[in-house]
């Protein structure tokens, strides 16, 4: 019962079992370490994206993608309708990510830096970049900001692999990486 103290008023001053003591120390410094690899592995691990993210409205953020879609379409892909876009290196590119699609095609120049931009028209959906290992949410609302340099060339798929309803499976994009020296 609470309102007595306890029978033994130092119960919690009893002396540590030793592999107790050695298990808490071993967890404790495997927290560090997973704790220290975080920023370590930003740095120096080719993983971890630097994510910069603004807000944005679905207006907005189509306003841009499609500037640059009027700007610098160079054809379309097959008789799809969908355009295939070639912004000059160095670049802000968009990508509108919407029911069920990534729109419009990119095309990027290998070894050239391009600031990536993300942004969704309704749900979350998510951009996972195959082959590379990149994978990112993407929101409404939210404008996502990359900075990439493709250093391979050929085609890329991307995947959305957040649910995002019943033409979910079907929401791919492209980015088409060309070496122009
Ligand atoms: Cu978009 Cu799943």
């Amino acid at each position: 019962m609470a309102i007595f103290p306890p029978a033994e008023r130092h119960w919690w001053k009893e002396p540590v079992e030793k592999s107790e003591v050695l298990w808490v120390s071993i967890a404790f410094i495997w927290a560090i370490v997973m704790f220290l690899m975080m920023p370590i592995w930003h740095i120096y691990g080719d993983q971890n994206l630097a994510n910069e993210a603004y807000r944005t409205t679905p207006e907005a953020f189509a306003a841009k993608a499609e500037a640059m879609v009027e700007k610098y379409t160079v054809r379309e892909e097959g008789n799809t309708g969908i355009p295939v876009v070639a912004p000059p290196a160095g670049e802000d590119v968009y990508m509108i990510a919407r029911l069920w699609e990534w729109w419009p095609i990119l095309e990027l120049e290998k070894g050239k830096t391009y600031r990536l931009h993300l942004s969704s028209m309704d749900w979350q959906h998510g951009f996972s970049l195959q082959p590379t290992n990149i994978n990112v949410q993407v929101h409404p609302g939210y404008e996502l900001v990359m900075t990439v340099t493709p250093n391979s060339t050929g085609e890329h798929a991307i995947v959305c692999n957040e649910f995002c309803g019943i033409g979910h499976h079907t929401m791919l994009g492209r980015i088409y990486v060309v070496d122009k020296k």
